[in-house]
């Protein structure tokens, strides 16, 4: 269709009918001139389409399809090329069930780890999330399908989505709530963004100028078109000044009324109408030009197909958190299996995302042709059957080798919704796990959960694997897993602390009338633990492998480069065990010396490889100005400080292999506005402030110490060079060092 034509033909009325959907599912069509409704549907594990009654909650149920691991399994993956392959798939169904956009991927930061919807979303690392959103919206686009990436942004708890404002401050919001989604939309060009349902410093999403035209669009460069969440929707008129193009769900006579007698009053121009109308139609039109116009109906082939994905997926996925010899399990052990999870797995979470699975694999059913026997173990719904439940599994356990226990969260523990209590998973569990743990057994626990739990038995048992809420395959991916056909090359996309109050947002979360106050700054995650020097259960990036690696000969093609321009480090990666196996090489960052204030370690780099034994690759990163910048709130931009930065790659955040340095020097100086307040070290920091005043208080501080030390004590010139540095300029006057037309003229000279 041509778009430019269509929107001159359009009366007003019928754009500003077009700027809201037409049903919960569907945009409006404009027969007259042949434009047909386009329909979207939920993702991102999984094609929600609802053909009957719609809802937004996952309640009623959509078409039988296959689903997929969640966003916070798959993180685990590090694996870009696989989230790709995703993309793929999922655009491919899209195309079988003709819907033109999926709604995702949901790449929101972790800012804690019992914000409801964490099974949704990627990590608490910007960087490892923007890669992966990237290539699974490459994926679903390369159909013809448009992704819509969400919830944009600054949403990161459940509690009050709706109302609450999210109160952060400008580096922390670009340096971790927004470079996720700066990534994802320069190198994948979503054609669709979802905007959330929160406040962000106390305008609505729906609503802001900032975010929606001024980030996104203006500085970004997204050219899609933007969509609220279900029901985000506000005040239509301040909408489409903002930047806001569709809102869903419709119909919405009121936002149409309001659209046009505001056009007609003349409180809103046209044009902006129009822009918001052609943005909406030509990215759906590129889909009308890309998608394939002859797909078959999903079938049972296209489900096994989809299948196989998934199992890929849910393999790849999986972190084995720890090991004591005990996986894989030999052929030829008696194992027991314990618990309803067994049987029963938790393959995804609650709400919007929930997919009706065509079919779900379970370990015990997978597991049929080995020596496995069966025990509940503990029931979810009846807690009075536990305590006998678990004395069975405690008899039944003296013919075991090796004791599988499955635990976890239950679905009515972690959705979309409601935020977790805390990090725990059922007591009875725990108690099962203690139980059977005393005895003189190998116990593994297979854990089901899409956010971090605490393991208060953790040293008392010999493996823990980590299946994650992962997709329709999760039961034959374990058994794979646990007896080693498939070798574990997960890590963990986000930190496991040792308790919920170890998190840096603990005392702020979810806020005061849901208005959480990021007072944490850039410090969630491992940037934050890291930096206190916290133990943690187990580190973001770490995940165990049946094989060993080692590390050696990391190189950098330069060792002093400017910010402009980019340097490749690279490092050899030797396979020294006996299985074939996948590593996650992870590149991290540190500045050595910075006024900003810095993470010990920030991702900048991750890659994953296939080595079989004895196998050895060299992995390439190229760094460039964002590797070593941070967020500076004069510039409005991310900014590197000249100095040395040390290049660090490892196995993970806390497992560093090999080190080496760098110096980057910086071409963009940080204006200082100087007045009577601005401190003399920060004047001293800039070129010209030291030339002109630097000689004076070398001057001022000359001899200034001498003496001083007889009546005031050792270390007197130091705290007489420290009062000079940190006045302010002004306070120069009240001690005589100059006079206050010697500042004047200085501040003019520095102006
Ligand atoms: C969720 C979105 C979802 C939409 C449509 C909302 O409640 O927040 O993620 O895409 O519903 O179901």
């Amino acid at each position: 269709m041509n778009v430019k034509d269509i929107v001159s033909r359009l009366t007003l009325q019928e754009k500003a009918a077009l700027l809201s959907g037409s049903d919960f599912w569907h945009t409006e069509a404009v027969e007259r001139l042949g434009l047909k409704s386009f329909m979207m549907c939920d993702g991102p594990n999984g094609l929600r389409k609802q053909v009957g009654e719609p809802d937004s909650l996952g309640v009623i149920d959509s078409i039988s399809t296959v689903c997929y691991p969640t966003a916070s399994a798959l993180a685990s993956s590090f694996d870009e090329e696989m989230m790709e392959e995703l993309g793929q798939t999922l655009g491919d169904e899209c195309v079988r069930e003709d819907v033109s956009m999926l709604l995702g991927p949901g790449l929101n930061m972790k800012r804690s780890p019992v914000c409801g919807r964490n099974f949704e979303y990627y990590s608490e690392d910007p960087y490892l999330a923007g890669k992966l959103a990237a290539a699974f919206v490459r994926g679903v686009q390369s159909k013809g399908v448009l992704a819509c990436p969400k919830h944009f942004a600054a949403n990161n708890q459940e509690y009050r989505r709706m109302s609450g404002s999210s109160m952060v401050d400008e580096r922390t919001l670009h340096e971790i709530y927004l470079t996720a989604f700066e990534m994802m939309v320069k190198e994948s060009h979503p054609k669709s963004i979802m905007c959330s349902y929160n406040q962000l410093n106390g305008t609505f999403l729906s609503e802001n100028k900032y975010m929606l035209t001024e980030v996104l669009k203006n500085k970004w460069g997204f050219d899609g078109f933007v969509v609220t969440d279900w029901g985000a929707g506000k005040d239509p008129v301040k909408g489409v000044e903002a930047g806001l193009d569709l809102v869903m769900p419709g119909p919405r006579k009121d936002h149409e009324e309001a659209i046009v007698a505001a056009v007609e009053a003349g409180n809103l121009d046209e044009a902006k109408v129009d822009k918001a109308v052609t943005n909406i139609l030509d990215a759906f039109n590129w889909s009308l030009e890309n998608a394939a116009k002859d797909a078959k109906p999903s079938d049972d082939d296209s489900r096994k197909r989809d299948y196989e994905v998934a199992l890929r997926a849910a393999e790849n996925s999986a972190v084995l958190l720890k090991n004591n010899r005990v996986l894989p399990i030999k052929k030829d052990k008696k194992v027991l299996f314990v618990g309803e999870f067994a049987k029963n797995p938790r393959n995804q979470g609650s709400g919007s995302s929930h997919i009706n699975s065509a079919y779900v694999s379970n370990a015990l059913e997978c597991a049929k042709d080995r020596d496995v026997s069966f025990v509940r173990g503990y029931d979810l719904k009846d807690e009075k059957k536990n305590y006998i439940l678990r004395q069975e599994a405690v008899e039944a356990a003296e013919d075991a080798d090796v004791i599988v226990v499955f635990a976890g969260l239950p679905g009515s523990y972690e959705s979309e919704g409601f935020d977790r209590k805390d990090i725990n998973i059922p007591a009875d569990q725990n108690k099962l796990i203690n139980d059977l743990s005393m005895l003189d057994k190998k116990v593994v626990v297979v854990l089901h959960n899409g956010a971090p739990v605490a393991m208060p038995w953790i040293d008392k048992v010999d493996a823990v694997l980590d299946m994650f809420l992962s997709g329709d395959a999760v039961g034959e991916a374990t058994v794979k897993i646990l007896w080693g056909e498939v070798n574990p090359s997960g890590k963990l996309s986000e930190t496991y602390p040792v308790k919920l109050s170890d998190n840096p947002s603990y005392l702020n979360f979810p806020g005061e009338s849901g208005n959480p106050i990021y007072a944490e700054g850039i410090y969630i995650g491992y940037r934050y633990y890291e930096k206190k020097r916290m133990p943690v259960l187990f580190p973001f990036g770490h995940g165990l492998s049946y094989t060993e690696f080692e590390y050696m000969d990391l190189k950098i093609d330069k060792d002093d480069i400017s910010e402009d321009e980019t340097v490749t480090a690279s490092v050899d990666v030797w396979n020294v065990g006996r299985y074939p196996g996948k590593e996650v090489v992870q590149l991290y960052v540190s500045d050595d010396a910075s006024k900003a204030s810095r993470p010990l370690k920030e991702l900048k780099g991750f890659k994953k490889i296939l080595l079989n034994p004895g196998e050895k690759k060299t992995v390439t990163f190229t760094l460039d100005k964002r590797s070593f910048a941070y967020y500076n709130d004069v510039l409005h931009d991310f900014h590197v400080e000249s100095g040395d930065f040390t290049i660090m790659v490892g196995s993970s955040s806390k497992d560093i292999r090999l080190t080496t340095k760098i110096h980057v020097e910086s071409k963009v100086e940080v204006p200082l506005d100087i007045s009577l307040f601005t401190p003399v070290e920060d004047i001293l920091g800039t070129k010209r402030g030291k030339e002109v005043l630097g000689p004076v208080i070398d001057e001022a501080l000359k001899g200034q110490g001498e003496g001083a030390g007889d009546v005031m004590g050792e270390g007197a010139d130091v705290m007489m060079r420290n009062m000079v540095m940190e006045m302010p300029l002004g306070g120069m006057a009240s001690f005589g060092v100059a006079t206050p037309e010697q500042l004047e003229s200085i501040i003019q000279a520095l102006k």
